[in-house]
C-alpha cells in the first residue's frame, strides 16, 4: 500500500510517463552542464555561472535550487538569477509554489530515510514556503515550470529530469536502487528511448552505464550542486554533458560522440558555512540534518559513485 504521509507520498501530480521523452529536443547545444540540487546555496552557484560564462555552454536546472535559502533576500535573488536559464521545477520548488501541507517536502522519501529525518525535512520546508509568501510571483513562476526536458548533445539524446523516468520525486536513480534493483532502471531507459537521464533528487551522485536498444545508456545522477557528495570534500557537483572532455572532471565516461562528466562546484566554503549558520542554528532541523555533511561531506566514496566499471573510455581522477 503506498504510503501517504507527508514527506513519504510521491502526489498523483508529480507523475508522467516515460513516452513524454520521444519528442523533439527542446535545446540542442555542444556542451551542456545540468545542475540539480543547489539547496540554495548561491555560493555554489556563482562558482557554476563562471564556469558556464567560460565555457560558453548550455545549462538547465533541474530542480531543489532552493531549500537553505530562507534569507527574503537571498531566496529573491537567488530565484530571480536561477530563472533566467532554463530550469525544471523540483519537489521543493513545486511544494514552496503550493500550500498542500500534505505533501510536506515531496521528498517521497524511501523507506531507508529514518522518520526523524523526514520530519525534519517537512518542517525546512514550511519554514522556506513562509519566505516564499512574500514573493507570489516567483511562486507562479516556480510552479508554472516544467517537469522535464529533452536536450541532444552531441548526437545523444538527453533527458533530464529531477527524480527518475516516471515522477519528479521518484527514486528509481538513486544509488541505492540502482545497486538494488538495475533491472528497473534498465527496463525505464528502455521504454523511454534515450541514451542518458540526468537527474538529482536523492543527494547521492552515481554514474552507471547499461546497454540499451540504442547502445549504451548512463545514468547520470549528480547528487547535489550545492553540498558536498564524498567523505572529507568541500564541493558540490554537477553534471556535464558534452563533445569535448573537461580538464575539471572527476570522473566520467564516453558514449558515442559525447563525454558525460561529474564536475566539481568548488565554492567559498568558509563563506557559504557562515551564511547557513546564519540561518540555521545549532539545533534547528536543517542544523541537525545536514550541518554535518556540508562541513565534511557524507560517507560516500567517489568510487561508490562511479559504476561504469573499467570499459574503455571511463575515467575517474582522485577528488
Ligand atoms: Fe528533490
Amino acid at each position: 500500500m503506498a504510503d501517504t504521509r507527508p514527506g513519504r507520498s510521491c502526489p498523483r501530480h508529480y507523475r508522467y510517463a516515460r513516452a513524454v521523452f520521444a519528442r523533439a529536443a527542446d535545446l540542442k547545444a555542444q556542451s551542456l552542464y545540468v545542475v540539480g540540487g543547489l539547496y540554495g546555496n548561491r555560493f555554489a552557484l556563482e562558482a557554476v555561472l563562471a564556469m558556464v560564462r567560460r565555457e560558453g555552454a548550455a545549462l538547465v536546472f533541474n530542480g531543489d535550487f532552493n531549500w537553505f535559502n530562507v534569507d527574503p533576500e537571498g531566496f529573491r535573488a537567488l530565484n530571480e538569477t536561477v530563472l533566467r536559464h532554463p530550469a525544471l521545477r523540483g519537489n521543493v520548488e513545486t511544494e514552496l509554489a503550493g500550500e498542500d501541507a500534505g505533501g510536506g517536502c515531496g521528498c517521497g522519501y524511501p523507506e531507508w530515510v529514518g522518520d526523524a529525518e523526514v520530519e525534519r525535512s517537512n518542517r525546512i520546508l514550511e519554514r522556506l514556503r513562509e519566505t516564499a509568501r512574500g514573493f507570489p510571483d516567483l511562486r507562479v513562476r516556480l510552479g508554472s515550470l516544467p517537469m522535464h526536458l529533452v536536450a541532444e548533445i552531441a548526437g545523444l539524446r538527453i533527458a533530464i529530469v529531477h527524480g527518475d523516468a516516471e515522477s519528479l520525486a521518484g527514486w528509481q536513480f538513486s544509488q541505492e536502487a540502482l545497486s538494488a534493483r538495475p533491472e528497473r532502471a534498465r527496463a525505464l531507459l528502455a521504454g523511454s528511448g534515450v541514451d542518458v537521464f540526468a537527474c538529482t533528487h536523492t543527494c547521492l551522485p552515481v554514474m552507471q552505464e547499461f546497454d540499451a536498444p540504442r547502445g549504451k545508456a548512463l545514468i547520470v545522477n549528480n547528487g547535489a550542486a550545492g553540498m558536498p557528495n564524498f567523505r572529507g570534500t568541500r564541493f558540490g557537483l554537477a553534471t556535464r554533458i558534452a563533445g569535448t572532455p573537461s580538464a575539471q572532471a572527476l570522473y566520467g565516461a564516453r558514449l558515442g560522440a559525447a563525454v558525460v562528466e561529474a564536475v566539481p562546484l568548488r565554492y567559498d566554503h568558509e563563506a557559504w558555512l557562515a551564511e547557513f549558520d546564519r540561518a540555521w542554528p545549532a539545533g534547528s532541523p536543517a542544523a541537525l540534518s545536514y550541518r554535518k555533511r556540508i562541513a565534511s561531506g557524507p560517507g560516500y566514496e567517489v568510487e561508490q559513485a562511479v559504476r561504469t566499471g573499467a570499459r574503455k573510455g571511463a575515467f575517474s581522477r582522485a577528488a
